[in-house]
């Protein structure tokens, strides 16, 4: 076996790249977001199609398999089906997928499928209408459920759908949740709230335990295991007898799995960041916009990747007492 070209001291070997394209979004979940004014990166700052496609053309042949696109919201970029084409055709490229929150869905499906993403992740915390806007702070429930009734039109599968819950605010979705993954082909996954800070200044009493969710649904239905679809997927993944669906656990906080991570994420505006919870970036961008040759980017990107830390800094005594510099908008998840 040739050593891999992306390893950190660890032996963990990067093939995930996770790519925000935009701090922006049409939302303002309460997790997330502030209700106010949002400092968003000026436009001049936020990588071109081409910057992404040279770094992710660099990171294919150091070993990357796999790109999902996120944000913000990434459907509020413009024009999103013509990077997805270009990072589609990079040579190495397995998997290209979509973290979206579904609003622009139903319109934006279509195009991207046809320039080459495979699978798309929706998130959503509410199946009702006012808990969808409580929770996202804006309307819009109807216009996920048609975004998803266009990723089955397409059959866009399979089609996984993250739930962050919050104790007191929507605990009382578990059990619709676990329906919709009875009836309809989804993989519901229930991930815990991770201390990111951004929007409200949760404490930990408001992370409602994977644990616990597992607990209060098989109080009703039974669940049987199926195991995580590879090592280092975060979901642990389990089917409801009968069901069309299934249901998974994201655990990063209560079960952390940093001994398995493959991923780095490239922020909008271009700093490579190792890890959620990483104290430090690499300043892509400047060397992008500064001239640096090919071979001079690989080596900061393999770097940044041995530098790669442990783990997250997911101390529960700690949970959001240490304010990190960052907000999850401008990471993207
Ligand atoms: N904790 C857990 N999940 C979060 N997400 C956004 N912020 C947080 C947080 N603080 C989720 C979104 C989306 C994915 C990109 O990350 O709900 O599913
Ligand atoms: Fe937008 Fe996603 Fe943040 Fe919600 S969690 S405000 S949809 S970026």
């Amino acid at each position: 076996m040739p050593t891999p070209l992306l390893a950190d001291r660890f032996g963990r070997v990067v093939r995930s790249l996770r790519i925000s394209v935009t701090d922006r979004c049409n939302l303002r979940c309460l997790y997330c977001m502030p209700d106010g004014e949002i400092p968003w990166f000026p436009k001049k700052r936020i990588l071109t199609y081409e910057e992404i496609g040279r770094v992710a053309t660099i990171l294919a042949s150091l070993g990357v398999r796999e790109i999902r696109l996120t944000g913000g919201e990434p459907l509020v970029r413009r024009d999103l089906p013509v990077l997805a084409r270009m990072l589609s055709r990079i040579e190495g490229i397995e998997d290209l997928a979509v973290t979206t929150n579904g609003l622009l869905l139903a319109e934006m499906a279509e195009p991207l499928l046809v320039a080459g993403v495979r699978r798309f992740n929706v998130h959503m915390d509410s199946l009702e209408p006012a808990g969808f806007s409580r929770m996202s702070r804006r309307a819009g429930l109807d216009r996920v459920l048609s975004g998803l009734r266009e990723l089955e039109r397409l059959k866009a599968t399979p089609v996984k759908i993250n739930v962050v819950l919050l104790r007191g605010v929507n605990e009382d979705q578990i059990v619709r949740f676990v329906e919709l993954a009875l009836c309809r082909p989804y993989q519901v996954r229930f991930i815990e709230l991770m201390p990111l800070g951004g929007g409200e200044p949760f404490e930990l009493d408001r992370l409602v335990p994977g644990r616990e969710v597992r607990r209060r649904i098989e109080e009703i239905y039974p669940l049987v295991p199926v195991g995580r679809d590879r090592p280092s997927a975060p979901a642990n993944v389990f089917r409801i007898a009968g069901g069309a669906g299934d249901i998974g656990f994201i655990n990063p906080v209560t079960e952390p799995f940093c001994a398995d991570c493959d991923r780095i994420r490239i922020t909008a505006d271009g700093r490579i960041r190792t890890c959620l919870f990483s104290r430090t970036e690499t300043d892509l961008a400047a060397l992008l916009r500064g001239g640096s040759p090919d071979a001079r980017i690989a080596e900061a990107l393999q770097a940044a990747v041995a530098r790669k830390e442990a783990g997250g800094c997911l101390d529960l005594h700690q949970f959001y007492r240490e304010r990190l510099q960052r907000k999850m908008w401008q990471i993207g998840g």
